[in-house]
């Protein structure tokens, strides 16, 4: 079966990103097991804070579009957010709002979130590991139409989760991560 192309959307700008270095890690995995992968940072398709006024007087900006077109050019998304006080990032939030505001001709509402399986990840220093962070984005992407695969995975502890070489260290992770990476090229393949 064809090697599914994979999208992956850290959800931090910062450096030292305890999120950025499992996206990081999930590309390894994904290439280990001959996925094709796609990893961005959204620090190179920033975006406006969503305002109506603004979309009906310029339209939706560029890079959401591109960003949409990304995702349609792939067969499976992962996005690693972080969590900010109980949920995600305004970054996050902010970015799929955009996404779902570009409507292509001949296409159904949602259909890009419909077409293609995600996956989704948090990193927090924290015992629960961004779990909240994860309920939260679960429950928009899939007001979006999209299906999110039952695997995710919440990274604990995540300030010592990392070697020298920013892999992860602990076999437990490793191991949650391997399985989230062979859900989604799974469920991509199936949905192919
Ligand atoms: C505004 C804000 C709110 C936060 N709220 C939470 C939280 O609710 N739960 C949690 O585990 N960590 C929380 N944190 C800590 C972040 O998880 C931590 O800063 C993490 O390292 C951010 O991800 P990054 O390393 O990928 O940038 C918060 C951090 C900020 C800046």
């Amino acid at each position: 079966m064809a090697a599914p192309k994979i999208l992956i959307i850290p959800g931090s700008l910062r450096s030292g990103s305890h999120n950025a270095k499992l996206a990081m890690a999930a590309a390894d995995e994904f290439v280990r097991v001959d996925a094709e992968v796609t990893r961005i940072s959204l620090s190179d398709f920033p975006l406006p804070i969503y305002d109506g006024d603004l979309q009906a007087r310029s339209g939706v900006p560029i890079n959401a579009i591109n960003l949409k077109r990304m995702i349609g050019a792939h067969q499976g998304v992962l996005i690693v957010t972080p969590e900010y006080n109980s949920s995600i990032p305004a970054l996050v939030k902010n970015t799929i709002d955009w996404i779902t505001r570009v409507q292509d001709p001949h296409e159904a509402r949602g259909q890009v979130f419909r077409e293609k399986p995600f996956a989704i990840a948090a990193a927090s220093a924290s015992r629960l590991g961004g779990t909240r962070a994860l309920a939260a984005l679960r429950l928009i992407l899939t007001a979006c139409h999209a299906t999110v695969i039952p695997n995710q995975l919440a990274l604990s502890f995540a300030d010592d989760a990392y070697d020298d070489m920013d892999r992860l260290k602990n076999q437990a992770d490793i191991d949650a991560l391997k399985s989230l990476v062979r859900q989604l090229i799974e469920v991509s393949q199936r949905m192919m």
